[in-house]
């Protein structure tokens, strides 16, 4: 049976590569892709969404325009790591395929409203300022909804745009409360573990010898967006972020992690949007989520690239 997900998102070359991952693997029907502002503002995600869809072959994919500025804050976004466009490295075509009338918000009460209980999955990869939206406006879809699996925030790795937060939760520190306290089953993917999810030079060598569109444009996304990580942290390639969330639901064996309780921060200057997770078990509060903190990094990389193979 094929699970149904909603992918909210951001793109963002890693937001790309997971939605990619989506569109060629047929466990999973995307019964659409919300567009988010995040790495970069509304416009260019509503945009680079369906330059991604197109990519990968699928211009049938519904695309919807979702909130364009945070619940209570200014914008935040991160074209020092993403570039001008979001979806800087590869020279991809401007898309042709239209984007839906119905806003995101809109459509995901609806989708939810209408499809069984317990049946569609929300991916989340970038700012939850559309899902915290659409349980604000609609509260009796929070029990609708089977899983949320997020990529955001941090607990050993701490932070990446402050000292202490991550960028998803850092732009709409109030969005990612509200989801986090909502009661759904929640899976988070922190840098914890997408700090281990790195492109080494032979893993994107082996996206590039795919030989394909698909393939050589991954691979040149990745040769732009590295040097930010290289320069930052020394490390041997980009962190591919976002895909962990999709292959959790194609392999959940890769990636382990605990269930505890995460709670973000909202009123600190100085730690805004920290996700501080219970990893101890140091309180009584109760686990709220499936925290993710290791993968197997060879073999997420090995399902990415054949799954890749296939568009
Ligand atoms: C997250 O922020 C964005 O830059 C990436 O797309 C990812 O979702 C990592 O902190
Ligand atoms: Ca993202």
């Amino acid at each position: 049976m094929t699970r149904k997900i909603i992918i909210d998102t951001d793109p963002g070359q890693d937001d790309a590569v997971a939605i990619l991952l989506a569109l060629a693997s047929p466990e999973l029907e995307v019964l659409g892709i919300t567009a988010v502002a995040g790495n970069v503002p509304l416009p260019l995600t509503r945009k680079n969404a369906r330059i991604v869809c197109e990519l990968g072959g699928r211009p049938d994919t519904r695309v919807f325009a979702g909130c364009d500025a945070p619940l209570e804050r200014p914008l935040v976004t991160a074209e020092y790591v993403h570039g001008k466009t979001g979806l800087n490295g590869p020279d991809l075509p401007d898309p042709t395929m239209a984007l839906q009338d119905r806003h995101a918000v809109d459509f995901i009460i609806d989708t939810l409203r209408t499809e069984a209980p317990d049946t569609v999955t929300l991916c989340a990869l970038g700012p939850l300022t559309n899902i915290a939206t659409a349980f604000q406006r609609a509260p009796d879809i929070v029990d609708r909804v089977s899983q949320i699996v997020l990529m955001g925030g941090a607990y050993f790795e701490v932070g990446n745009v402050t000292p202490t937060a991550e960028f998803n939760i850092y732009v709409d520190p109030q969005a990612a409360d509200i989801v986090f306290r909502s009661g759904c089953d929640l899976v988070i993917m922190p840098l914890d573990v997408t700090h281990r999810a790195l492109v080494t030079r032979p893993r994107n060598e082996a996206f590039r010898a795919l030989g394909t569109r698909v393939g050589v444009a991954v691979a040149e996304m990745t040769d732009f967006f590295e040097r930010f990580d290289k320069e930052k942290y020394g490390s041997e390639g980009a962190p591919l972020h976002d895909p962990c969330v999709i292959a959790y639901l194609l392999a959940p064996e890769l990636l382990s992690g605990r269930r505890v309780n995460v709670v973000v921060e909202t009123q600190s200057e100085l730690t805004l949007g920290m996700t501080v997770a219970d990893w101890w078990g140091v309180t009584d509060r109760s686990p709220n989520a499936l925290f993710i903190g290791d993968l197997d990094a060879d073999g997420f990389f090995a399902l990415l690239t054949e799954r890749l193979a296939r568009l």
